[in-house]
């Protein structure tokens, strides 16, 4: 597959955080069941209106694809290029795997890169039927700047009538005291828990703690990573500003929070 951030590219410590603890057990900690994930983010995607019909050409773009989970459900509602863009080659190893599974591995492109600054290379302007960046990755990115230069890039990428989705958690509120201690996941032989310490009004850093069982002991890893707060109402500030109409701005499943905008 094409690898950029093994030249040397921009690697942040999010792409660092899934190379350290992350990536070998992220598809684990969403339930372990990539069927069940594909199905609920094909229903959510149907739902926001992105079904195209097989005979449309119609090509898309995964930014944070992970292990694919949306990637592979817009290839089932009839796009015929998904360009799955991830930091972690060890996601798009399993996303390559899923895909053959699927029987779509013709449609879903891997591409391993940072996603700032990649959709000019990917996609030419006004081709993009729709452009997803789900599963809370936005709030990976670094800086608010890189946030907008990403929303206007999907602004330049996108075909007249095209669609930019996001998923992410407002992470604005503060939780406290023991609250910032988050259940994530437990099974016999591994227990995510995760650990929100707020630096400012811009950053959280978020710590994860995961046991792993060995014979009758636990080992314990741990890694940390910076992850934006932001509010819903710039973040739709943002694709206006970038000439994009918000079409749906609400919260979905497990508190998520779903943004749909489309290129008028
Ligand atoms: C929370 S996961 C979401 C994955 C998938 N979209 C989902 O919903 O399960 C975030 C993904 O974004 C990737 N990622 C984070 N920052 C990145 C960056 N700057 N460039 C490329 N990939 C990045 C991570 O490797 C990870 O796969």
């Amino acid at each position: 597959m094409p690898t950029d951030l093994a030249k040397g590219s921009r690697m942040n410590t999010a792409a660092r955080h899934y190379e350290d603890l992350l990536a070998e057990h992220y598809t684990w900690m969403l339930g372990g069941d990539i069927a069940s994930l594909v199905a609920a983010q094909a229903e959510l995607l149907d739902g926001l209106g992105l079904r195209v019909s097989a005979d449309d050409g119609a090509t898309a773009v995964d930014l944070g694809c992970g292990p694919g989970p949306q990637s592979l459900a817009l290839a089932r509602l009839g796009y015929t290029s998904v360009t799955a863009v991830d930091g972690s080659a060890v996601l798009l190893d399993e996303l390559v795997a899923h895909a053959e599974q699927y029987d779509v591995a013709q449609a879903v492109r891997p591409v391993h890169r940072d996603i700032r600054g990649v959709l000019p290379h990917c996609a030419e302007p006004e081709s993009a039927a729709a452009i997803v960046c789900m599963g809370d990755t936005l709030p990976h990115l670094p800086d608010r700047v890189d946030v907008q230069e990403l929303i206007a890039d999907c602004a330049t990428a996108l075909r007249p009538g095209g669609s930019f989705v996001a998923t992410y958690r407002d992470l604005t509120g503060e939780l406290r005291g023991t609250d910032r201690f988050l259940p994530v996941r437990s099974s016999a032989d591994r227990i995510l828990t995760c650990f929100l310490d707020y630096l400012d009004e811009d950053t959280v850093l978020v710590h994860d703690l995961l046991h792993t069982r060995r014979a009758d002991t636990w080992d314990l890893k741990t890694s940390s990573y910076p992850k934006l707060r932001l509010a819903p109402e710039w973040l739709a500030d943002q694709c206006r500003a970038a000439g994009l109409a918000v079409r749906h701005d609400g919260i979905g499943p497990r508190g998520m929070r779903i943004l749909h905008a489309g290129k008028p």
